[in-house]
């Protein structure tokens, strides 16, 4: 029998989001009902609303979530009811040409819920992410649970579930940041600041944050910037070249995604330097390049799906991290707010008034 809970959703595009009746379905095979416990509001939250990610609205909102597995469908072994977890987005296949070769970090088939949850007159919601957590309970694939030790609270570990995991991932796993290195984030929100934890944690030199907004910058700094530059009162690439003897950085991050962050990034990298694209543009936005630049300057330019991350291999570590005092993840929770607090979060992230708003459920 479905459930009726609450859920945020976005109806059409650009409309404020709705609290609504979702009705939730008991798991099938291979699927998990999970009691949410907390959830982030990420900025792709807010593309979807916008219409930027695809046309499949209704959506049911919310990805970065932690809570309680309440019950399991059948053949599930991976998860039990009880099992704390986060909820992923990289439910790995095991089967398609990237898992094959592997590589499943690259996975082109991950799993998510097969049944549908939807609003009261049966009309289906497409879940953000294939997750859909703004709700007291959401139904997921197994493989999108994954158990992390309960002493970490649900409004930090459910951070992992999606931006900060994609902000640690772009420096270590995608940007390969290494003892030494020199670094530039453009964009200190909450997947650029945990760009810029990662670079520290891997052991970089030099962190340069770059950012339109002087708070930012200023919280930049507590996750390890060691020094911070603000594109409205600077040149960036003069300003990251001159903070690295004048040849750019060894990586550089663009957590924005518009051309001109882009562009940045491609000439504020050293040469043989790598530039992840871990934000996310939106499908009318192009970028013309010198193609003697894109030859010459050589190495590399990435892009960074969910931090290249393995949740099964990433989160407990970072997790653990968090629990040692190496990984302050507390420090991206900027306030807790309920379910109908999203649509002023949505507002907050646009005016940078914080880094994560989080559902406390
Ligand atoms: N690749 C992935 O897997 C993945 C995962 C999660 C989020 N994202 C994307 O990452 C991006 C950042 O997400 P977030 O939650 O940190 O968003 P956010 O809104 O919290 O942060 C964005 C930051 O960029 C700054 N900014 C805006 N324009 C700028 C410019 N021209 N130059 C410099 N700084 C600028 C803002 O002041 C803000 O601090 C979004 O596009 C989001 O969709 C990608
Ligand atoms: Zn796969
Ligand atoms: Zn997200």
């Amino acid at each position: 029998m479905a459930e009726r809970v609450r859920g945020v959703v976005a109806r059409e595009k650009g409309a404020p989001v709705t609290l609504e009746t979702v009705l939730v379905p008991d798991p099938g095979p291979g699927e998990a009902k999970v009691k949410v416990q907390a959830c982030g509001v990420c900025h792709t939250d807010l593309h979807y609303r916008e219409g930027g990610i695809n046309d499949a609205f209704p959506f049911l909102l919310g990805h970065e979530a932690a809570g309680i597995v309440e019950s399991v469908g059948d053949g599930v072994t991976e998860v039990a009811p009880g099992d704390y977890v986060i909820l992923n987005w990289r439910a790995v296949c095991g089967e398609c040409r990237a898992c094959r070769r592997g590589r499943p970090w690259y996975c082109f088939s991950t799993h998510n819920a097969v049944q549908p949850m939807t609003l009261e007159d049966g009309t289906p919601l497409s879940p953000a992410l294939g997750i859909g957590a703004f709700a007291d309970k959401t139904l997921v694939a197994a493989g999108q649970c994954t158990k992390v030790d309960p002493k970490a609270p649900p409004q930090v570990a459910g951070l992992l579930g999606c931006g900060v995991m994609a902000g640690l991932g772009a420096a270590i796993n995608t940007g390969g940041v290494g003892r030494g290195d020199t670094v530039a984030v453009i964009g200190c929100g909450g997947v650029g600041d945990a760009a810029i934890a990662g670079a520290r944690l891997a052991g970089a030199r030099t962190i340069i944050a770059v950012d339109v907004d002087d708070r930012k910058l200023a919280w930049a700094k507590d996750f390890g910037a060691t020094h911070t530059v603000n594109s409205t009162s600077s040149d960036p690439v003069e300003a990251i070249r001159g903070l690295t003897d004048g040849f750019g950085a060894d990586v550089v991050i663009d957590a924005v995604g518009r051309p001109e962050t882009y562009r940045t990034a491609f000439f504020a990298r050293d040469l043989a330097g790598t530039v992840v694209l871990v934000g996310v543009p939106n499908p009318t936005m192009t970028i013309e390049l010198p193609l003697i630049e894109v030859f010459g300057r050589g190495g590399s330019l990435k892009s960074s799906w969910y931090g290249d991350c393995l949740p099964s291999r990433d989160f407990p570590t970072m997790i653990e991290l968090y629990l040692q005092g190496r990984l302050p993840l507390e420090r991206f929770v900027s306030e807790t707010i309920g379910l109908d607090g999203v649509e002023a979060a949505f507002e907050k992230m646009h005016h940078g008034d914080v880094l994560r708003s989080v559902v406390v459920l």
